[in-house]
């Protein structure tokens, strides 16, 4: 059944009518055009699919779009501001945090959750953080160091 529904992400309104079934991540990629957000495994293991709601963490592959009314979504999209990338980007990019790339905008929003959460975690709190997003490439090492170097920035 089909409903009309209003999202706010990324600071903006978005009114769309979706069938009631249609995940977060569909009704993102699909309705509204934000690709930035990764289907990966569509089952909830993979975290390519991570926005933040109201701050936390959340594969939104396992979250129906009408669940999401109500509360502030953030993806990949909102996190530079006017032209200027989110240091988290910055960081991942000057540390050469990735190689393809798929899992980075999850990454970079579980990241984002840690630091708003615990602006100053510990290493095992960083790979804690981002335990549920796989990535095939990196081997990890430059994600968790450039999360903690831009942890140790934070005042
Ligand atoms: S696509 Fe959602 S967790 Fe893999
Ligand atoms: S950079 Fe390729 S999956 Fe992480």
């Amino acid at each position: 059944m089909k409903q009309t529904i209003e999202l706010n992400i990324n600071g903006n309104l978005y009114e769309v009518e979706i069938d009631q079934r249609r995940t977060l991540l569909e009704v993102l990629r699909e309705n509204l055009g934000l690709t930035g957000t990764k289907k990966g495994c569509d089952e909830g293991e993979c975290g390519a699919c991570t926005v933040l709601l109201d701050g936390k963490a959340v594969p939104s592959c396992l979250l129906l779009a009408i669940h999401a009314q109500g509360k502030e979504i953030l993806t990949v999209e909102g996190l530079a501001q006017n032209g200027v990338l989110h240091p988290l980007q910055q960081a991942f990019l000057e540390n050469g945090a990735f190689q393809c790339g798929f899992c980075t905008p999850g990454m970079l929003l579980s990241a984002k959750a840690l630091l708003n959460e615990n602006p100053h975690p510990t290493e095992d709190d960083v790979i804690q953080a981002i335990a549920g997003n796989l990535c095939r490439c990196t081997g990890y090492t430059r994600i968790v160091k450039t999360i903690l170097a831009v942890a140790q920035s934070n005042p």
